[in-house]
């Protein structure tokens, strides 16, 4: 028997994201609304022994890439103990995460030892004022603090994620560019999607000419990169600097997407863009068998949908983006 994961356009499915909690300290604009209180009750949260029957059952199934993610992974107590319980799992090859970066200063060194070998950092502006306009906190210098630890724990790739909003922070692109050469980050540009209101509420901006201009300016070639993530990338031909972007709006992507995600309540959602979901919960919590639950993943990777629909029907998404970590 054939135990990967196809979907019905014949795309493999090799990747889980898991949120591993809806909560965050920071309220960025295009995230989590300002005085949001709907997040997930504590006993609806999956335990950690749930998370790692699942993960292992989607490694059974061929799943060898594991991101965490959130809202912000690191609120979540014991995280670097469940990362060294998912890392240690035959088949996954490739435990991640993704994360503001608030946290990371006291956990970088744990995740790192828990067998964490990627992180991806959110930060959209290196000025102190502005970012705390953008997120809602003023935490930019515990992220930098976080970043230097994170530097210090050797992890194999750090990218710095930036979601780029036109007349907010598309004058520091540059700039950032430079920090990431500067501690050997790598840098991914990102299109703000209309997750929720507030992901609506961002001024897009399209990275298409950004990236002909950066290509101008550095003299970039094609690069690549582990994950299978959504992002395309450019370098320069010493490997220096290294930049990709995440274009769902300009350039969709979904042709190769290779990815479920499991939310906090154990909500397998079968695309970012679009509501189709399959509930682990009632089947983890009634007893289910192994065998039962590789049939419901099978069962709802088949409904996979072909795409997102954010250009055609921006409207469609009212869940927020940290209820799914991105
Ligand atoms: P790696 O490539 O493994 O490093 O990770 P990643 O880029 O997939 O993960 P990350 O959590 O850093 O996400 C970066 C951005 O890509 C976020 O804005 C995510 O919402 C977005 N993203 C990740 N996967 C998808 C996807 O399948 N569809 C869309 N539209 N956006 C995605
Ligand atoms: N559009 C694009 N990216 C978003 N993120 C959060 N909300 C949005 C949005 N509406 C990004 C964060 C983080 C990643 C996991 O998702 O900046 O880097
Ligand atoms: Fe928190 Fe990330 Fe959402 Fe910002 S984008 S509010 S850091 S979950």
């Amino acid at each position: 028997m054939n135990r990967n994961l196809m979907d019905s356009f014949g795309r493999r499915i090799d990747y889980l994201r898991l949120s591993v909690t809806d909560r965050c300290d920071l309220r960025c604009t295009y995230c989590i609304p300002r005085g949001f209180k709907g997040f997930a009750e504590p006993e609806n949260r999956l335990t950690f022994d749930e998370i790692e029957r699942l993960v292992r059952i989607f490694a059974g199934l061929g799943v060898n890439k594991v991101r965490l993610t959130g809202g912000e992974p690191l609120l979540r107590r014991g995280l670097p103990q469940l990362a060294a319980r998912l890392s240690t799992i035959d088949g996954v090859t490739d435990l991640s995460l993704s994360t503001n970066g608030t946290q990371l200063a006291r956990h970088a060194a744990s995740l790192r030892n828990a067998g964490v070998a990627r992180i991806n950092v959110s930060l959209d502006s290196l000025n102190r004022s502005r970012f705390q306009r953008i997120a809602g906190r003023d935490a930019l210098p515990r992220i930098l603090e976080g970043l230097k630890e994170a530097k210090a724990a050797c992890f194999e790739l750090v990218k710095i994620n930036m979601v780029a909003m036109r007349g907010v922070n598309d004058d520091e692109i540059e700039h950032m560019a430079m920090f990431c050469v500067k501690h050997g980050f790598t840098l991914r540009l990102i299109e703000a999607m209309p997750v929720g209101d507030t992901g609506r509420s961002v001024k897009y901006l399209d990275l298409q000419p950004v990236r002909r201009g950066l290509q101008a300016r550095f003299d970039l070639i094609d690069g690549v990169m582990p994950g299978g993530g959504p992002a395309r990338y450019l370098q320069t031909a010493d490997g220096q600097f290294k930049v990709g972007f995440i274009t769902p709006i300009s350039q969709h992507f979904c042709a190769t997407c290779n990815r479920v995600r499991l939310a906090v309540d154990g909500t397998l959602h079968l695309c970012l863009g679009q509501e189709h979901q399959y509930p682990l919960q009632p089947l983890l919590r009634g007893g289910a068998t192994d065998a039962e639950l590789v049939q419901a993943i099978q069962t709802a990777i088949a409904a996979k949908p072909e795409r997102h629909d954010f250009r055609n029907h921006p409207q469609k998404i009212v869940r927020f983006m940290a209820s799914l970590g991105g």
